[in-house]
């Protein structure tokens, strides 16, 4: 198996990367300096010659409070070029396995989020990537689309790494205490993707094409999880984490209240098993402590 990571500088795409070391799995890897998607006639022309078995695309325009600002970029790296992606894929008769996001959600419904529960995303960077699923899905039927929620790794910028920092030098932190939903490791991710990736090889009829949700577990707030990872850091000067309501926390972009994404789906077809976050945040943490 071959397979072609798009995006391999962002936390998804190290964590693909990385996983294809360990586990002997042939990739090519694209940064945007290799392949800019915002460019079709790039995407073209590096299309021309490829030779692989899945495209894996691990690239967004992720930054939800900036893509307020600028929404024709979150647009164009989310949406059109989602679709560009999957017309060549198409021509090639590549499958394509894209990642998604609990933003193309509200977050007003009590329960979890099934794949096919309404969708009405509350911020550009969620309808830029709802755009994104409906661009790949109008143009390629061989997709597998994963909307995953909070994630971190040892890699960038993320909640895990902020919490860390923040607590190296603050005593009083105040973090939103009710917003529900599940921190995922982009390992865990990675792991998600190149397991679909067999499981298709294996299975030459496969046709179960489409969204999945996937998230580790269990469902938290961001204050429990900050508490957990400031927890964690033998170096932390916080004493008080302090809980603040959504609401009173102003921000640019509107969040999803829930966020919680139901995994069944995920593990009857693929028969992927769920990892537990803390496990991961304790493996994202003897990482960067050396
Ligand atoms: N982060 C979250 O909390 C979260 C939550 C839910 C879903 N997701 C989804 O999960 C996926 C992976 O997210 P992540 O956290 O790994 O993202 P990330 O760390 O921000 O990485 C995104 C990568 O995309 C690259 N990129 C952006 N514009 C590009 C362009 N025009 N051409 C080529 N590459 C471009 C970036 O390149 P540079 O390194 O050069 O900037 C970056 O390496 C995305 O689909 C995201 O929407 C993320």
């Amino acid at each position: 198996m071959k397979v072609l990571i798009i995006g391999a500088n962002g936390q998804v795409g190290k964590s693909l990367v990385a996983l294809c070391q360990q586990n002997n799995i042939k990739y090519i890897a694209t940064s945007r300096q290799d392949l800019d998607i915002s460019n079709k006639q790039n995407i073209k022309s590096y299309f021309s010659n490829l030779e692989v078995d899945f495209v894996l695309n691990a690239t967004a325009y992720t930054n939800v409070e900036l893509a307020e600002d600028e929404v024709e970029l979150a647009n164009i790296v989310n949406s059109e070029a989602v679709g560009w992606l999957a017309t060549e894929c198409k021509a090639k008769n590549i499958p394509f396995i894209h990642i998604s996001t609990d933003y193309v959600f509200d977050g007003s419904k009590a329960g979890m989020y099934a794949e096919d529960d309404i969708t009405n995303p509350i911020n550009v960077y969620g309808a830029s990537k709802l755009d994104g699923e409906k661009q790949l899905q109008e143009n390629w039927y061989k997709n597998i689309i994963l909307r995953v929620s909070w994630v971190f790794s040892e890699h960038g910028n993320n909640f895990v790494k902020t919490m860390l920092k923040l607590s190296n030098s603050h005593e009083k932190l105040t973090v939103i205490s009710d917003q529900y939903g599940a921190p995922t490791s982009a390992n865990s991710i990675a792991q998600v993707m190149l397991d679909i990736c067999h499981f298709i090889e294996k299975n030459p009829n496969f046709d179960a094409w489409g969204i999945y949700n996937y998230t580790d577990f269990p469902m938290t707030t961001w204050h429990q999880f900050a508490s957990f990872i400031i927890s964690k850091n033998k170096q932390a000067k916080t004493k008080e984490i302090q809980p603040i309501l959504a609401k009173e926390f102003k921000t640019k972009a509107q969040r999803p209240q829930n966020s919680a994404l139901d995994v069944n789906k995920i593990k009857l077809n693929f028969g992927i098993k769920q990892q537990l976050w803390s496990d991961e945040v304790n493996r994202v943490f003897d990482i960067l402590e050396g």
